[in-house]
Formats: C-alpha cells, sequence, structure tokens
C-alpha cells in the first residue's frame, strides 16, 4: 500500500531509474481522508474488518513475494506453467504489437514470461506499491529495449484511472494471481466491467484465477508450515498502526485461515489471544478473547463459474487454458 498523497488532486509525473516513465494517480486528500475513515470504520465495526489492499507494505510486499514460492501456495507456480506451456496459444488469441497493462503488476515476472512472444509496443505496469514496480521497471528496460515501458502507481479498484497511460489502440489488460478473487463478487464484477469498457477493438482481458479443490488443500496453502502466511497477516497491523495511528501488538493476535466451501472463499482472519484494549487514534477499541479482525476473502471459481461472471461483466468470446489437474484457469475474454 502506498503512502498517502499529499499533493490535491494533481498528477505527479517523474522518472523511475533508468528514465521509465512513472505516472502516479496516488489519491488526492480527500481520498484519503476517505480511506482512512474508510480504514477506522472497520477497525470499530462488529466484527472488525481490515481491507487485504493493506496487506501490502513494504515488508508485506517482500511476504507476498515468499509466499508465491511456498510448495503449499501451487497458485503462482500454477499459472506461470500455464503460461509457459499454453505461450503460443496465448499469444495468438491476445495479438501481438498492442499495448499491455499489467493490473497488480507487483515484479513484473509473470508478464516477463510473455513480453517476448507479445512484441507489445508499450508495457504499463500498474500497482498500488509504488515500491515494487519501480525497481521491477528498471530490470525489465535494457532487456525490452523495445518496447516503451511505463508504471502507473494507482489503487485501481477504486477509481480505474490510468493517468493517460494507453491510447486507443489495441490493448491487453492482465490481471494474473487470481487477485480477482479478493473482491466480493459484485465488486469483482465492477472490476471487470470497467476493464470491458476500456476494451475496444482487438482488446481484451488476460485473467488467472484460482479453482474450488478439496478443502485440505486451500487450508494448507494458507496455512504454510514455515509460517510466512502467518506473518504476511500479522503484518497488517503493523501497517495499520502507521496508517491509523493505533498500538497494536501483533504477537496479540492469531493467523486463522480456512476454505469456506459453501461460499466458495478462504477467509483469513486475526484472532484476539486474550482480552485486550488497542488505542486507534483518539480512541480505544478492545476486543475480547478470540474475537476476529476478517483481513481477507479470496474466493475460489469452476471455470464455469468465471466464465458466468466474464459474461455478465460484458464479455462475449472467451478462450481457458489450465493445467493437467485443473488447479488454476487463464482466460481470455473480449
Ligand atoms: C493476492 N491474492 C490473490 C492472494 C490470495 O491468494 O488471495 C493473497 C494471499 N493471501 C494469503 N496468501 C496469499
Amino acid at each position: 500500500m502506498s503512502k498517502p498523497a499529499t499533493a490535491l488532486h494533481t498528477v505527479t509525473e517523474r522518472s523511475a531509474r533508468d528514465n521509465v516513465r512513472l505516472i502516479d494517480r496516488r489519491n488526492s486528500r480527500g481520498d484519503s481522508d476517505d480511506e482512512h475513515a474508510a480504514l477506522v470504520d472497520g477497525l470499530f465495526a462488529s466484527p472488525a474488518v481490515i481491507s487485504p489492499k493493506y496487506f501490502y507494505d513494504d515488508i508485506g510486499c517482500t511476504l507476498f513475494e515468499a509466499i508465491c514460492s511456498l510448495p503449499e501456495y501451487y497458485p503462482t507456480r500454477t499459472e506461470r506453467a500455464i503460461l509457459t506451456t499454453h505461450r503460443d496459444a496465448i499469444v495468438q488469441a491476445v495479438g501481438t504489437g498492442g499495448q499491455f497493462v499489467d493490473l497488480g503488476a507487483g515484479d513484473c515476472a509473470k508478464a516477463a514470461l510473455l513480453l517476448p512472444a507479445l512484441h507489445a509496443r508499450r508495457y504499463v505496469a500498474v500497482d498500488i506499491a509504488a515500491a515494487a514496480i519501480e525497481p521491477a521497471l528498471s530490470r525489465l528496460t535494457p532487456v525490452f529495449p523495445q518496447v516503451e515501458l511505463m508504471g502507473v502507481v494507482t489503487d485501481f479498484s477504486r477509481r480505474f484511472d490510468l493517468g493517460g497511460a494507453i491510447d486507443s489502440g489495441p490493448v491487453t489488460f492482465f490481471y494474473p494471481g487470481s487477485s480477482i478473487g479478493n473482491f466480493a463478487p459484485e465488486e469483482a464484477r465492477n472490476l471487470l466491467r470497467r476493464v470491458r469498457d476500456l476494451c475496444g477493438p482487438e482488446s481484451g482481458l488476460l485473467i488467472g484465477v484460482d479453482t474450488k479443490k478439496e478443502k485440505a488443500r486451500l487450508d494448507a496453502a494458507y496455512n504454510d508450515a514455515l509460517g510466512v502466511t502467518a506473518a504476511f497477516n500479522l503484518n497488517v497491523l503493523h501497517h495499520v498502526n502507521t496508517l491509523a495511528d493505533c498500538d497494536f501488538t501483533p504477537a496479540g493476535f492469531a493467523h486463522v485461515a480456512f476454505y469456506e466451501p459453501i461460499k466458495g472463499r478462504v477467509e483469513m482472519h486475526l484472532e484476539s489471544r486474550y482480552l485486550q484494549r488497542v488505542r486507534i487514534g483518539k480512541r480505544e477499541r478492545v476486543f475480547v478473547q478470540g474475537e476476529r479482525i476478517h483481513t481477507e476473502n479470496s474466493y475460489k471459481f469452476s471455470p464455469g463459474e468465471f466464465a458466468n461472471l466474464l459474461r455478465s461483466a460484458g464479455f462475449t468470446e472467451l478462450r481457458v487454458w489450465q493445467d493437467d489437474a485443473g488447479d488454476f484457469a487463464v482466460f481470455y475474454a473480449s
């Protein structure tokens, strides 16, 4: 998560290292006031809730990268295998020579798998965390000297504003990692609709989704033996302390994560280990022993369910690629 901006309704544009163009669309002061109020309201709600977007401070980004390499967390490597195995068919569906917009780009590693074959004329890495995309774009510069590389720092889940980074030519939006699963179904549909509205002719969305599977595997993927996911979950309290002037003690909470098959989602919570008082700004919130803060939902979809979601967002042409075990799916929707 980016630090609150101080500018009022401005777009800052600056060069990252190696002259990569970086457009900073972080929130105006008005937006950050709203976000701060929503965060505090969530902390006082019952049950308390913290948006998963607050996982991604510098430590959280590092922990998430570590999660992606864990043996229990199969989505990253499975999606990478699908993109590699089916690269030719994917590139044929998507088309070459256009603009490639990587939503939630992070370290840009997945896009880097496709870029050599896509011959994109422009690559736009979009992320809420400038700290992730700046060095990643700098690393890509010497590798893809013929591609115009750009970064946009924004929370596209709130406002889909790319600050003029793309033109009216063909564009492929790339949303890997099953991040769409972190939205409630109606929010996911709205986000997909916004992407659909930006798709002109020869444009579309390449999106990765985690599939429904047996509970034991999903439970394990969010309860790894090394405790990295637990640290990722607890770190959100550390971040919230900074953002909302609180005094949460992360060690006073336990990581809880489980697949809820009826809702079709993995839920993550932080459970108070004992009765405790937490200062939140000038107020205080009591957490009784066992009380939970809901920090994340991660929806899982059968391929048919996700196809229906894409259709309900206005996409009509769908292609899907999966691994042999059907653990993950990559769709191209136009
Ligand atoms: C980013 N997102 C798709 C991850 C997920 O699986 O929902 C975040 C995550 N949370 C715990 N582990 C990974």
